[in-house]
């Protein structure tokens, strides 16, 4: 990896610039120049928190827990190494997933028992998160449309031990014909311009990066939106999230969504123990947007987290 620290898309920082409130802009921009430490989660359908955790600390690893999150821990960068070289690691005890994406099926909630649909799953980092927090009992059903992932997909849900996933290799748009009103939750992780995972430090982070392809993924996920509701049983919750900052991919995406679907969904309010949690955009580009977009939430980049955009709807009973 080069040291050198190059400079993003200027017309990147313009729009980022647009979105963010000043005082969020420049501690947000500091952090692409940064090195996160490595996050991890205990995989509960393995072992014990209490058990991984000694057993890392045994090892000399100094794990940092993260207070809102009891199966969750950071290590610092100069022992990532010592991290993905231990036996915990190498048997699926562990798994490295960054904090941002951690809350996402923390906010969808899912129960044992359930039926839960995960419509952009791979590699499979919230499908495996989901399982553990069903203890892998009920029907969770994990779809990717790319080749190549769905296999890695497939390989981690054995090697993780989330033995309760079903998984498709298919274009998640095609999941409200064929599984419909079937969910009584849908997680959709999607597909975007990964925004959030540019670094100055791997210039490879943004090479494709373009308003243009902003404007793709946006579509995209316009169908994979409507796709999940169909998916959903009535009075069921769909949690979307990205790791853009793009208004296009995140609210202006919902409030096509919901002036498609009307009374039949709604935002319903997100409450995390962070302060990096700033409310949706209501506005953008002169154009209002959805008031209950105040519901949903941009995570701001920080020394420890990635940027998210998280939004939590439900689906009306009738
Ligand atoms: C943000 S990533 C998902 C990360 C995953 N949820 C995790 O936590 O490990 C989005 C995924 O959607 C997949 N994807 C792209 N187009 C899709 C489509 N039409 N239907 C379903 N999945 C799609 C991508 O290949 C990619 O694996």
């Amino acid at each position: 990896m080069s040291e050198t620290l190059l400079e993003l898309p200027e017309e990147f920082r313009q729009r980022l610039a647009a979105v963010l409130p000043g005082d969020a802009l420049e501690g947000c921009l500091a952090t692409f120049a940064s090195q996160k430490p490595t996050a991890f989660r205990a995989n509960t359908l393995k072992a014990g928190v209490a058990e991984v955790r000694a057993e890392l600390e045994g090892q000399g690893l100094a794990l940092t827990p993260v207070s809102w999150y009891p199966e969750a821990f950071l290590v610092d960068q100069g022992q990532r190494r010592a991290l993905t070289e231990s036996a915990a690691f190498y048997d699926g005890r562990i798994y490295i997933q960054n904090l941002s994406s951690m809350l996402a099926p923390l906010v969808l909630d899912p129960q044992p028992g359930e039926a839960v649909l995960d419509l952009a799953a791979a590699p499979g980092g919230k499908t495996l998160q989901l399982a553990a927090m069903m203890a892998n009992d009920g029907r969770l059903v994990a779809v990717e449309a790319v080749k190549g992932r769905y296999y890695r997909l497939k390989a981690n849900l054995q090697q993780y031990g989330a033995t309760m996933v079903e998984a498709y290799l298919m274009d998640g748009r095609a999941a409200g014909r064929r599984w419909p009103q079937v969910f009584d939750r849908v997680l959709l992780d999607a597909p975007c311009s990964s925004e959030a995972r540019f670094s100055q430090l791997e210039p490879e982070s943004w090479a494709h990066w373009s308003t243009r392809k902003v404007k793709e993924s946006a579509h995209k996920q316009k169908g994979l939106l409507q796709a999940a509701v169909y998916a959903l049983r009535p009075g069921g919750t769909l949690v979307y999230c990205t790791c853009s900052f793009s208004p296009e991919e995140n609210e202006v995406a919902v409030h096509a969504l919901l002036r498609k679907f009307g009374p039949a969904l709604e935002i319903e309010p997100i409450s995390l123990p962070l302060d990096n949690v700033r409310p949706g955009l209501t506005e953008w580009e002169g154009k209002a947007l959805h008031p209950d977009l105040a519901h949903s939430v941009r995570i701001l980049p920080t020394e420890v987290m990635d940027g998210f955009y998280l939004c939590k709807l439900k689906k009306s009973n009738e």
